[in-house]
């Protein structure tokens, strides 16, 4: 794994090894070996969690970080982020963990045959990809079921912007989970299709065993469709509800990747309610970049 860039395009062996030097990672059964290497973190979109989790789990194995704020970089000069890339790889910058607004940002950067380019790692392309995110969701599920396959798993809100849906998707079905997804209907990417199927929040709830709820990403979202939103139509037709929430199995786990628009997606008092897994996610993030970042030095 020479870069970490999208999730779905590892081998299963490889995945399943990620997920269980997480869990050993948290358990305290796997070797944290330290490393001087250095790191830089470049956000061109805004984060709380990925950004500072990454950070964890750079410091927890060592790891120096070079600091470089995009808003101040030379990018803002017009400086293409593949020259950013070799002058931090030039400068002794090993990896570089980038999100930015553009989907695919990393594919032509991989291929250039370069001496003086980082390993990559992908904290989220547009609406496209959020590895790093999708492999701690894995950890989580896995952590509480010790198994995919089998599992019901629904993924439910705003789809078509969310690159955790897309993500989380693919894999999920070839781990073997039953996916399906509810959402507006002006929100559902007619090629999830092939992934699983598109149903209402309220069909079959009682048999789930993930709720996997998406945050409305009003950044992604046009004005005019902003403006017509109402958060409490939405919350009483895609959110988790009270009703919806009592309607779960005891054994069904609620997930978000956060941040939370509590009151849409989720009722306010179910984000600590004991169905949620949502700050278990947080705190597995940082155990989960350990794994990956700790697969790239090996890999290098
Ligand atoms: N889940 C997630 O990516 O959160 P941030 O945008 O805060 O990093």
């Amino acid at each position: 794994m020479r870069h970490f860039v999208n999730l779905n395009d590892l081998p299963t062996e490889t995945i399943m090894t990620l997920i269980e030097d997480a869990l050993a990672y948290k358990n305290g059964s796997k070797d944290v070996k330290q490393s001087n290497r250095l790191v830089a973190n470049l956000f061109f979109e805004n984060s709380t969690r990925t950004h500072s989790s990454f950070q964890v789990a750079e410091t927890n194995l060592g790891w120096h970080q070079v600091m470089i704020d995009p808003q101040t970089s030379s990018t803002q000069k017009g400086e293409s982020l593949s020259d950013t890339l070799k002058t931090l790889g030039a400068i002794g910058v090993s990896v570089v963990v980038l999100r930015h607004k553009i989907n695919d940002w990393y594919a032509p950067l991989i291929k250039e045959a370069t001496p003086y380019m980082p390993q990559l790692v992908n904290a989220g392309d547009g609406n496209g990809q959020h590895p790093s995110q999708s492999l701690l969701d894995l950890v989580t599920i896995y952590e509480e079921f010790g198994k995919f396959e089998g599992l019901k798993v629904r993924i439910v809100g705003d789809l078509s912007h969310s690159r955790v849906a897309r993500s989380n998707a693919e894999i999920l079905q070839r781990l073997g989970a039953t996916v399906s997804f509810a959402g507006p209907e002006d929100w559902y990417p007619a090629d999830f299709d092939q992934f699983g199927t598109y149903t209402t929040f309220d069909d079959d709830l009682a048999d789930l065993d993930v709720v996997m709820l998406l945050r409305v990403q009003h950044e992604r979202i046009a004005t005019v469709e902003n403006a017509d939103f109402s958060p409490i139509t939405y919350h009483f037709e895609y959110g988790l509800t009270e009703e919806r929430y009592n309607t779960l199995k005891d054994s069904a786990i609620v997930m978000h990747p956060a941040p939370v628009n509590r009151g849409v997606e989720i009722a306010d008092q179910l984000v600590e309610a004991s169905k949620s897994r949502i700050f278990q996610q947080m705190t597995n993030g940082v155990y989960a970049r350990m794994a990956i970042l700790n697969a790239l030095t090996e890999e290098n």
